[in-house]
């Protein structure tokens, strides 16, 4: 027997797994439209309503485009590396599972502990992201909520033109905001009860969170139209607006890594890819899917591609709306659409991304539940973890803990902090994909592939690279909290997983 760190899973008992039915298994309730609206509904959310406005503004100015370029170019290489495999494995685990196949225990247990990084402080960043949404869209009504219950612990806010803003998107000096009244915020409420209630949907059920979702996704997708209507003809009518905006479409470089100029268009991209997370979600939900060796590929590429084409578009009108320095605020692109002159526009913008934001936390929520289910099932987490309501057929307590969790990160932690983090978690995740569909083909070439990853090893490769490239231009401390994450995660696999591991104690 190999080094029992490196043990894999064999194809025969993860097949058997996945045509595993039951009360104590997942529900097959999924179709290929489901699929798509659930790649949507993870994907478009907080990265392009409201992160975006602030990586144009900091980093890349109106070259965020290219940013969006080049975070898609690597998204797609890896989405058609998980296509392969959520094709071929396809039962809950996503990444984790497909590791699990082909580089050993240890490293899926990497990608399972990092995955966490992805889908549940990703939930957490999006939480965030609509409690500012929230403000935005409350303040459009004149209704000004407590900046105490909106913010993490210590942000301060001012009064500023009649409306309470955070200080730190407003262009001035600590001096100039003295003369305002300020207040400390305390705990982020509104974060915190948004994924509460997200929480419990998730526990309902799959089905009742996926016609959730597919409702939700389409109020989504017509406040991007709205958007890039009202800006498309904005632009139109108003060439010499969109030219000043554009005048400058890479601003020079600041004087050091990541302002401006080509590193910043490359930090830029580690940000806002951030705004493409979520086609790897569709992954995770195999096992619930009808058909998936056919709909598994349409689900994740086909989410990618509509979004990509939708990024694109929105990018360039917000900053042909808006000179990009001033688009470091909360809710950016409804400020787009406010300065068309276009009113209702606002409005529409403001609750579709409060909708859309929904929909992100529920799938990332939904992805994280069940990579722990998986994990519990192979005895790598505690056996709790893997636990289905009989009723709902829902893992519900895992969903129940990390709902909590969650919240609570939500409501703590900045969100600038969290997105970063939740952008190296999850390229790391995708190197560790790209590599594992290569090696699969070199050691076994013969299983059957209902979706093959093209132009093996060059897609696979180019995907690392863009990966590694991408995860190079995010700060050093991201880096070093990646790093005492894992350390964290191997000392549970030390002290828990390597006894209760079902594959390591089948094998002896
Ligand atoms: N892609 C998701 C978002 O932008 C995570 O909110």
């Amino acid at each position: 027997m190999g080094n029992p760190l490196f043990a894999t899973k064999s194809m025969t008992t993860l097949m058997k797994e996945a045509g595993e039915t039951g009360e104590h298994s997942l529900k097959r309730a999924l179709g290929p439209v489901n699929l798509v609206t659930l790649g949507i509904g993870a994907i478009i959310g907080a990265g392009i309503f409201v992160m975006t406005g602030s990586a144009a503004s900091l980093y890349a100015g109106p070259s965020i485009m290219l940013s969006y370029v080049l975070a898609g170019i690597g998204c797609v290489f890896a989405g058609l590396c998980y296509a392969e495999f959520a094709s071929m494995i396809p039962i809950a685990g996503s990444a984790y599972t497909y590791g699990y196949a082909t580089l050993g225990e240890i490293v899926a247990w990497i990608i399972g502990w990092d995955l966490i990084l992805e889908y549940a402080f990703g939930a957490a960043t999006v939480a965030s992201g609509w409690s500012s949404t929230l403000v935005a869209f409350l303040q459009d009504y004149g209704i000004s909520l407590p900046p105490q219950i909106c913010d993490v612990p210590g942000a301060k806010w001012v009064l500023y033109q009649g409306h309470w803003t955070p200080l730190n998107t407003l262009t001035m000096s600590m001096e100039q905001a003295s003369g305002l009244p300020m207040v400390t915020a305390k705990f982020n409420l509104i974060a915190f009860l948004a994924m509460l209630a997200v929480t419990v949907l998730l526990i309902i059920g799959i089905k009742e969170s996926a016609n959730f979702n597919t409702g939700v996704v389409f109020v989504k997708l017509v406040a991007v139209f709205v958007f890039i209507a009202v800006a498309g003809a904005f632009v139109l009518k108003n060439p010499g607006i969109a030219h000043a905006n554009w005048k400058v479409f890479i601003p020079p470089n600041a004087g050091y890594f990541g302002a401006f100029g080509w590193s910043g268009i490359l930090r830029g991209a580690g940000v806002v890819f951030f705004a493409y997370i979520g086609f790897d979600a569709v992954s995770t939900a195999a096992q619930e899917a009808k058909n998936p060796q056919r709909d598994m590929p349409i689900g994740i590429l086909g989410s990618l591609i509509v979004c990509t084409i939708l990024y694109l578009l929105v990018s360039g009108l917000l900053t042909a709306t808006v000179h990009y320095s001033r688009l470091n605020v909360g809710a950016p692109v409804s400020l787009a659409m406010r300065e068309t002159g276009v009113r209702w526009g606002s409005y529409v913008v403001n609750a579709g991304a409060l909708a859309g934001l929904s929909t992100v936390m529920l799938v990332m929520m939904l992805g994280q539940s069940r990579v722990f289910y998986s994990m519990a099932n192979d005895g790598l987490l505690w056996k709790w973890a893997g636990d289905i309501h009989p009723r709902f057929r829902t893992p519900w307590k895992s969903t129940a803990i990390v709902g909590l969790c969650v919240a609570f990160v939500g409501a703590l932690v900045p969100i600038g902090d969290l997105g970063q983090l939740v952008s190296i978690g999850t390229l790391l995740a995708f190197v560790i994909v790209c590599a594992g569909v290569w090696i699969l083909r070199v050691k076994r070439p013969e299983l059957v592939r209902p979706f093959k990853t093209p132009l093996v090893p060059l897609v696979p490769i180019l995907g690392m690279v863009v990966s590694l490239g991408l995860m190079a231009g995010l700060k050093a401390v991201t880096w070093i909290r990646l790093v005492v994450w894992l350390v964290i995660g191997l000392v549970i696999y030390s002290t828990y997983s390597v006894k209760h591991s079902k594959v390591r104690n089948s094998a002896q």
